[in-house]
C-alpha cells in the first residue's frame, strides 16, 4: 500500500505563506503529527472533476479533448489538485455527453486516441495526481455490440444482457416513468418486446441478474486499473438492481422514481461481489453517485466493513432547493441540517464527499452564492472555505475554483442537453406548464449551466477552442478567466489553492470531528473541527450585511489561518465577537 506524502511542505506552501500577509494571516506550518487513525490517501485528496467536451479543445473542432487536458497538467497542479476525475472518455454516439456507452475500452474518437489517454495518464503520475474514471455500468448506448445483438431476437445470446418484457394492455410493461421523459421503456419492432431504460431511449439499462453481465463489467474495470487508473465515480450505481417483479410504482412515487430505483433487493450483494472480484485486489477510490439513497440507507455504502465503496455523492445538498426542474426557495439552517446529517451518515466506519455542483448542476456561486457583480468574487471564495472545511473528500468541479457563474440563457434554442429536450416535449408541448414558467426555472436548474466552456483566457471563445465551441461560451469570460485570476493573487484561485494547501496542512480540517456550533442561526454558519487538542472554528456570513456574531461561551480564538479576503482586520485573540463583513469566511484556530 502506498500512502501519499501527508505533511511534506511543498513549493506552493511557500508561495500560500508568501501571500498568506495580504489577508493578514496569522497561517503557519502545521509541524509533523501522528498520521490519525483511518487515514487514507482517498480521505486526504482533493478531488477535480473534468468534463472532457467543455476543458480545452487543442484541435479547434470546438470539442474538448485528452490532449487538452494533459495541456493542462500543470494548471490543475499549482491549484493543489490531487486526483482528477474524469467524466466519461468512452466512445459513444454522445445521446447523453458520454453517459451513453458504446464500447468500454475505446476513447472517444472526438477526445482522442487511446495513446492520447496513456500520455494523459502517464502526464499525471509524473505530477504526483491520479486519475479516477467514471464508471457507467447501470445502462450502455443502444449502439453497443451488446444491445445490437441482444435486440436482434429473443434467443439471441446476448438477450438477457438487457431487460425485456412484453407489453401490459397494448402499452409499457409497468408505469416506470424515464429520467428524460415519458416511459422508461420502449417497444423494439424486432421483437415486440418493451426494453427498459431508466435514462435515454438510447441507454438501455443492463441486466445485472445476468453474472455475464456483471463479468464483464469486472473485466472492463480490471482493464483501466490495470492501465493505472486509481478508481471509479460510479454513475447511478445504486439502479443497478431492479425490483422484484417490476411492480408498478405507486401515485406518490412517480415523480420520485429515484427513491424506488435505488433501492433494489441485489444493490449490495452486487456491490460487494465487485468490491471481492475487483476492487479489493487494487489500491483504488471509489464513489457512487446515490441519487434516491437517503441518509439512512448511506452508510450501507460506505461502512469499510461492508467492503463496498469508500464513499458517495449524498444529493441533499445540491438538490436542497430542487423538485425536478423546478428551483424552490432554500434557508440556511436547512443547508446547515443537511450537512449535519451528512456528516452523521459517515460515522466512524465511513466516510463522505463534500461538493457544491458538478457537470449535473448549475453553478455554485449563482446556487449558493451571490453572482452579482458586486458579489461574485467574495461569495465564491465564501462558498470554497465551506466546501474545503467539511469532514468529507472535496470534488471541486471545473470552472468553479474561477468562480464561474450559470449561463444568461434566453430561450430554448439555448439548451443542448437531452433531459431538457424530454421535459420540454412532456411538460410543455403536453400544455401542462407555460413555456415562460418552465424557462425561468430551468435558468437556473438546468444542468448546462455547468457545461458552458471553460474560461481560459480573455481571448475569442475564452481561449477554450479556435473552432466554435460545441456550446456556448458564457459572454462573461472577458472578465471571468484563468489566465486573469492566477495572476491575481486576490482572486478565487488563489483563495481554493491556499485553501487547499490548508487543508493538506491541517490533519483537523480533514479527520477532525464536525460541529455545528448554531443550527438555528439564518446568517452565520459557524462550526468547528476538532482533532485532539487541535480545534478550529469556521465562520462564514451568508448575508450582504456585515453581521456581529458572538462567539459561544469559553470558545475563544487564538489566531486567524485564512480568510477570504472581506474581513476588515484580524480579530484580537480571545474576543467575545466576531464583526463579520459580507460574505466574510474566516478559519480561525482556537
Ligand atoms: C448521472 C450522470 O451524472 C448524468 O450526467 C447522466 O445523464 C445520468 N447519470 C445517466 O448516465
Ligand atoms: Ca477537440
Amino acid at each position: 500500500m502506498f500512502r501519499r506524502k501527508f505533511f511534506g511542505i511543498t513549493a506552493m506552501a511557500a508561495v500560500a505563506l508568501s501571500l498568506a500577509p495580504l489577508y493578514g494571516s496569522a497561517y503557519a506550518a502545521t509541524p509533523q503529527a501522528p498520521i490519525p487513525p483511518g487515514a487514507a490517501w482517498w480521505k486526504e485528496a482533493v478531488v477535480y472533476q473534468v468534463y472532457p467536451r467543455s476543458f480545452n479543445d487543442t484541435n479547434g473542432d470546438g470539442i474538448g479533448d485528452l490532449n487538452g487536458i494533459t495541456a493542462k497538467l500543470d494548471y490543475l497542479k499549482t491549484l493543489g489538485v490531487d486526483v482528477i476525475w474524469l467524466s466519461p472518455h468512452f466512445d459513444s454516439p454522445n445521446a447523453d455527453n458520454g453517459y451513453d456507452i458504446r464500447d468500454y475500452r475505446k476513447v472517444m474518437a472526438e477526445f482522442g486516441s487511446m495513446d492520447d489517454f496513456d500520455r494523459m495518464l502517464a502526464e499525471m503520475k509524473k505530477r504526483g495526481m491520479r486519475l479516477i474514471i467514471d464508471l457507467v455500468v447501470n445502462h450502455s448506448s443502444d449502439e453497443h455490440q451488446w444491445f445490437v445483438e441482444s435486440r436482434k431476437s429473443k434467443d439471441n445470446p446476448y438477450r438477457d444482457y438487457y431487460i425485456w418484457r412484453d407489453g401490459k394492455d397494448g402499452g409499457a410493461p409497468n408505469n416506470y416513468p424515464s429520467f428524460f421523459g415519458g416511459s422508461a421503456w420502449e417497444k423494439d419492432e424486432a421483437t415486440g418486446q418493451y426494453y427498459l431504460h431508466y435514462f435515454a431511449r438510447k441507454q438501455p439499462d443492463l441486466n445485472w441478474e445476468n453474472p455475464k453481465v456483471r463479468n464483464e463489467v469486472y473485466d472492463t474495470m480490471r482493464f483501466w486499473l490495470d492501465k493505472g487508473v486509481s478508481g471509479f465515480r460510479m454513475d447511478v450505481i445504486p439502479f443497478i438492481s431492479k425490483q422484484n417483479g417490476l411492480s408498478d410504482l405507486p401515485a406518490d412515487k412517480l415523480a420520485h422514481p429515484e427513491f424506488v430505483y435505488a433501492n433494489g433487493p441485489r444493490v449490495h450483494d452486487y456491490l460487494q461481489e465487485m468490491n471481492r472480484e475487483v476492487l479489493s485486489r487494487y489500491d483504488t477510490m471509489t464513489v457512487g453517485e446515490a441519487f434516491g439513497v437517503t441518509f439512512e440507507q448511506a452508510p450501507l455504502f460506505t461502512d469499510a466493513r461492508r467492503k463496498e465503496l469508500n464513499m458517495i455523492f449524498h444529493f441533499d445538498i445540491v438538490r436542497l432547493d430542487r423538485d425536478g426542474w423546478r428551483k424552490k426557495d432554500w434557508t440556511l439552517p436547512q443547508l446547515k441540517a443537511a450537512y449535519a446529517q451528512i456528516d452523521r451518515t459517515g460515522g466512524t466506519h465511513g466516510w463522505n464527499t463534500s461538493f457544491l455542483t458538478n457537470h449535473d448542476n448549475p453553478r455554485s456561486v449563482s446556487h449558493f452564492g451571490d453572482d452579482s457583480p458586486e458579489w461574485r468574487a467574495v461569495s465564491a471564495k465564501a462558498l470554497a472555505t465551506m466546501m474545503l472545511t467539511q469532514r468529507g473528500t472535496p470534488f471541486l468541479y471545473q470552472g468553479d475554483e474561477l468562480g464561474m457563474t450559470n449561463y444568461p440563457f434566453r430561450g430554448i434554442e439555448d439548451y443542448n442537453d437531452v433531459e431538457v429536450k424530454g421535459q420540454w416535449h412532456d411538460f410543455v408541448e403536453s400544455g401542462k406548464v407555460p413555456a415562460e414558467e418552465y424557462l425561468s426555472h430551468l435558468r437556473q436548474t438546468s444542468r448546462d449551466n455547468a457545461r458552458t466552456p471553460m474560461q481560459w483566457s480573455a481571448a475569442p471563445n475564452g481561449g477554450f477552442t479556435s473552432g466554435k465551441p460545441w456550446l456556448a461560451v458564457n459572454p462573461n469570460y472577458t472578465r471571468i478567466n484563468a489566465a486573469s485570476q492566477v495572476e491575481d493573487a486576490g482572486s478565487v484561485y488563489h483563495h481554493y489553492r491556499r485553501l487547499m494547501e490548508v487543508r493538506r496542512q491541517t490533519p483537523a480540517l480533514i479527520h477532525g470531528e464536525f460541529r455545528d456550533l448554531d443550527p438555528a442561526n439564518p446568517k452565520v454558519f459557524a462550526y468547528t473541527r476538532t482533532l485532539d487538542d487541535k480545534r478550529y472554528l469556521v465562520l462564514i456570513n451568508f448575508t450582504r450585511e456585515t453581521v456581529v456574531y458572538g462567539l459561544p461561551e469559553g470558545l475563544k480564538i487564538a489566531a486567524t489561518v485564512l480568510d477570504n479576503g472581506a474581513a476588515q482586520q484580524p480579530v484580537q485573540p480571545g474576543a467575545a465577537s466576531v464583526s463579520l463583513q459580507p460574505w466574510q469566511a474566516t478559519i480561525y484556530e482556537l
